[in-house]
């Protein structure tokens, strides 16, 4: 979603901004803008539209203080309070001029505020929830910026990422935050702020992420760091591991593509260390516990939104048949509000590739609070959830920058394949069925790597079936997950009305919309109940629905009678879902390339969703 940059050192501000900008486009967005501050004066350019038009506008504006200036703060806005216009855009400038604001998060009471401001002649301009704190900061104002910030901040319900400039106090940005991400990055002689790590990594690696309701004073002397009430806190520096050019898409037409064919060195970062044959087991120290622990697990629940959602719930199939432990799936939005019943000895796993969802670490907190042993499984290092759980298993995938989730969703399943494993060993599962699960977990990359080598075959049934309007996925067992997942990634990316279905489901209503230009894509791999997915599949066929058959290697028969077929590597069924997924994931990329969509970003999607 929206996305927040801030610089303030010896370079040319305005293009570490834009730049900045463009490494978060990413995230979905639809304006953004840049503010910077020279020689006594705050130059504002905003677009709505791509950060392309922003450059170019920047570049146009001929205005010395974007030219010189080495201080300034910029925006990729996601619009939820008013439209994408320029008026909306971010940075936002209090009526006076003097103070300048980029906002990520929701201001709840910005209603109440905006109303208090009026009673004092201060008419808000935009539509956004966001303006009203930059008027209340220029409001609170009596000479020092950050008491100003501090001031105002304690008068706002909801969340909020901020950076603040005010050219009465030149060479200075004030940042804070309160449930959305801030992470400064200290450079040689220079400072960033940014709401996400990918903004940072080309400049410097030392990053100090931002707890709740800290605040941070940028000035030529370094950083200084405090809470609300001005006392210092002191956050410890990390360094960021992604490798050099991992943000960047070098020679693949998109993100997408790239991700999907990192998948194999993805799952090996996933995995690596993480396998014990000799005990059978997995080695994840950063689930801090104990065999016996894992044995007094009663229940895991699993609670996570949209693609991590669908890993979870490949990981409560594993969880289940393997351990004997009960398993259960959550939506993340749905586990917050229906207060659910949590035991102590319940187990819960929040998956989130961006660890920042609103839904998942708004379920985060309520598991803790009914004291649950809450763990993260999350990509980005030092993401909230990451932290606020305190205990977890990163995934080491790499930065994923297209929208549509591919490697993070294979590495989520190896991982929740291995915690399945670790609570399975401490149940009835003996030490050689699991030496024989971890040499399964281990081939992941080279089934992955069987199917991408299928890419131009995907390729040419993906260009068959561009043109359709509607697409049915199928699947039972351990390929229901992944049905529901192929369906996603096709509507997001290509904009195909996809639904992904239980085989069985299919005939109790959805079968009705089937016809000659439906395709099917059943997903037939030899897994128990395999039969009965194949009676569906003919059941579609008699309705003319054309059949994409994706079948398991040597097991090509079960494909007779269809239209196309996709072969996946003989595997077990609780590792079949990666193969299987990757094989969906081509598909709905060549029909989104076919149909000329925007891949990596798009319409109305964003990367990380921070709102509930
Ligand atoms: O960062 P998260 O894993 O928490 O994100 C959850 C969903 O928003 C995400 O998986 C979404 O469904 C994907 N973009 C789909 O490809």
């Amino acid at each position: 979603m929206c996305g927040i940059v801030g610089y303030f050192g010896k370079r040319n501000a305005s293009d570490i901004l834009v730049d900045g900008l463009r490494r978060m486009e990413y995230r979905g967005y639809d304006s953004a803008g840049v503010a910077c501050l020279y020689d006594g004066e705050i130059g504002v350019v905003k677009n709505p539209g791509k950060i392309k038009g922003l450059r170019e506008k920047v570049d146009a504006s001929g205005s010395g203080v974007l030219q010189n200036s080495i201080q300034g703060i910029g925006h990729t806005r996601w619009a939820t309070h008013g439209p994408p216009t320029e008026v909306n855009a971010h940075p936002h400038l209090d009526v006076s001029g003097h103070f300048v604001m980029v906002h990520n998060g929701i201001i709840e009471n910005y209603k109440q505020i905006r109303n208090g401001l009026s009673q004092h002649g201060i008419e808000c301009v935009s539509d956004t929830d966001s303006e009203v704190l930059v008027q209340l900061i220029a409001y609170c104002y009596k000479g020092n910026l950050e008491s100003a910030v501090s001031e105002a901040l304690k008068k706002v319900k909801g969340t909020y990422g901020i950076v603040v400039m005010t050219d009465k106090e030149p060479g200075k940005l004030v940042t804070a935050r309160c449930g959305s991400p801030i992470v400064l990055g200290l450079g040689k002689g220079e400072t960033l702020v940014a709401s996400d790590a990918a903004a940072i990594m080309p400049h410097t690696r030392d990053a100090v992420y931002l707890e709740d309701f800290d605040m941070a004073v940028i000035t030529d002397d370094g950083v200084q760091m405090f809470d609300l009430q001005h006392s210092p806190v002191d956050r410890e520096v990390t360094e960021m591991d992604w490798e050099e050019g991992a943000a960047e898409k070098g020679d693949y037409e998109h993100f997408m593509l790239k991700e999907m064919f990192e998948q194999p060195a993805a799952i090996r970062n996933a995995i690596r260390g993480r396998l014990d044959y000799e005990m059978g087991t997995s080695v994840l120290s950063g689930l801090d516990f104990s065999p016996r622990d894992a044995a007094l697990i009663s229940r895991i629940l699993v609670v996570g939104c949209g693609t991590s959602m669908h890993a979870g719930m490949v990981g409560e199939y594993a969880i289940e048949e393997m351990a004997g432990v009960p398993a259960e799936v959550e939506q993340a939005a749905e586990f917050r509000y229906r207060n659910p019943i949590i035991t102590p000895t319940d187990f819960v796993v929040a998956i989130s590739q961006s660890g920042e969802t609103a839904d998942t670490l708004a379920a985060v907190r309520e598991a803790k609070h009914k004291g649950a042993v809450v763990a993260g499984i999350c990509n980005v290092v030092g993401s909230t959830i990451a932290r606020e759980t305190g205990r977890g298993v990163y995934l080491h995938a790499g930065p994923e920058i297209g929208v549509a989730s591919t490697k993070a969703f294979t590495c989520q399943v190896s991982v929740m394949l291995m915690i399945a494993l670790k609570v399975a060993r401490t149940r009835r599962l003996p030490l050689h069925e699991g030496a024989e699960f971890c040499r399964w977990i281990e081939r992941l990359p080279e089934l992955v790597e069987k199917v991408l080598e299928q890419n131009d075959a995907i390729k040419s049934i993906a260009q068959k079936y561009a043109s359709c309007d509607n697409a049915f996925f199928i699947g039972r067992g351990y390929l229901y997950p992944v049905a529901l997942e192929g369906a996603l990634k096709l509507k997001e990316i290509s904009y195909v009305h996809a639904e992904g279905y239980h085989a069985a489901e299919l005939k109790h209503g959805p079968i009705a919309l089937l016809q000659e230009d439906t395709p099917v894509i059943a997903l037939l791999n030899n897994i128990p109940g395999k039969e009965k997915t194949i009676g569906n599949a003919e059941e579609c066929k008699a309705r003319k629905a054309p059949v994409i058959a994706v079948v398991t290697e040597g097991d090509e028969e079960a494909a007779e009678g269809f239209d196309d077929v996709i072969v996946i590597p003989e595997c077990p069924p609780s590792i079949t879902p990666v193969p299987t997924v990757v094989a969906l994931q081509l598909l709905s990329y060549h029909i989104a390339a076919a149909r000329g969509c925007e891949i990596d970003q798009p319409r109305n999607l964003a990367k990380s969703v921070t709102v509930e």
